[in-house]
């Protein structure tokens, strides 16, 4: 028994009937879990995760973000919403994922994360998975699921990238966190050799940069880890992502036109355009 809630037995009968589907049948297909992660704080995950999944939505298709960011999560706070109830709720079994979810755009499911929750309760793999499976099946009109995670690489973090299809490693130009990005892989890679990775560049001052940026990352991670990652694009430095934040703004919706926004929009429709590829592997292993 974990948190007195969650039985390891539980959890792998939902894993059954998540990789089923609710409805057994064979149409039923698992949304793709997105990860987005990036291993150094303050690189532009929120930023990423929020808008490419809002953009997602726009483009028809159902998303669920969710704030695994453990106990200072902030996607309430950009989304400019106050949710009476988070994870930590579900954590402790005081309500079901369907009861501490809100909506705010059309076809965007949310569930907050807690922030600064004295009560948030230590969690292992099997909870993580637990939680992913029943994400999973609380709607199987599901195209996505996107995670956003906290800053640095323990267990917890590694674990969701892990559990997910595919991780979006999220990295600015500075070396510092080039760094951290290569580690994040390292470490997810060494667990799971065939995990795939995504990488997008934040924050950079020009094309040119970022290119720079991916070139030396996707040099280090092919050399020494023996793996590709999958450059989806650059994110520019842009004043209004700041503007943006600091209104409570969503910057897709309020910022259409701006460069970040139009770059989240080419990201999103790479990220469509493969996710053919993911469910067809991910029938395979059923
Ligand atoms: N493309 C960008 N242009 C300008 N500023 C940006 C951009 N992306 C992010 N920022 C700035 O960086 C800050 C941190 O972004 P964000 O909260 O998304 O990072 P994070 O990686 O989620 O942080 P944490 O590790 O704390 O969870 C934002 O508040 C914003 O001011
Ligand atoms: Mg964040």
């Amino acid at each position: 028994m974990h948190n007195g809630i969650f039985e390891k037995d539980q959890a792998a009968r939902l894993r059954e009937i998540a990789r089923k589907g609710p409805g057994n049948g064979p149409d039923t297909i698992p949304p793709v879990i997105l990860t987005v992660t990036s291993g150094k704080g303050g690189v532009g995950k929120s930023t990423v995760a929020l808008n490419l999944a809002i953009t997602m939505c726009d483009f028809g298709k159902n998303v669920f973000l969710f704030d695994a960011d453990a106990n200072l999560a902030n996607l309430d706070v950009m989304l400019g919403i106050s949710p009476d109830n988070r994870l930590g709720n579900v954590l402790r079994g005081e309500l079901s994922i369907a009861q501490a979810v809100t909506f705010p755009y059309n076809r965007l499911t949310f569930l907050a994360g807690s922030s600064g929750d004295a009560r948030y309760p230590h969690i292992d793999g099997s909870i993580q998975e637990y939680i992913l499976d029943q994400i999973t099946i609380s709607n199987e009109q599901l195209d996505y699921i996107v995670l956003d995670t906290s800053a640095g690489l323990n267990k917890e973090i590694v674990n969701y990238s892990l559990y997910s299809d595919e991780s979006i490693i999220v990295t600015t130009p500075e070396p510092t966190s080039v760094m951290d990005a290569y580690a994040m892989i390292k470490i997810i890679s060494m667990a799971k050799p065939e995990h795939r990775f995504k990488m997008i560049i934040n924050s950079a001052k020009s094309q040119k940069e970022a290119d720079e940026t991916a070139e030396k990352l996707h040099m280090v991670v092919s050399h020494f880890l023996n793996i590709q990652t999958d450059y989806i694009g650059t994110i520019p430095y842009d004043e209004l992502v700041v503007k943006a934040i600091s209104r409570q703004d969503i910057l897709v919706k309020k910022y259409p036109r701006t460069r970040a926004s139009i770059s989240i929009r080419e990201i999103a429709r790479k990220i469509i355009e493969a996710k053919q590829t993911i469910k067809l592997n991910k029938v395979a292993h059923v």
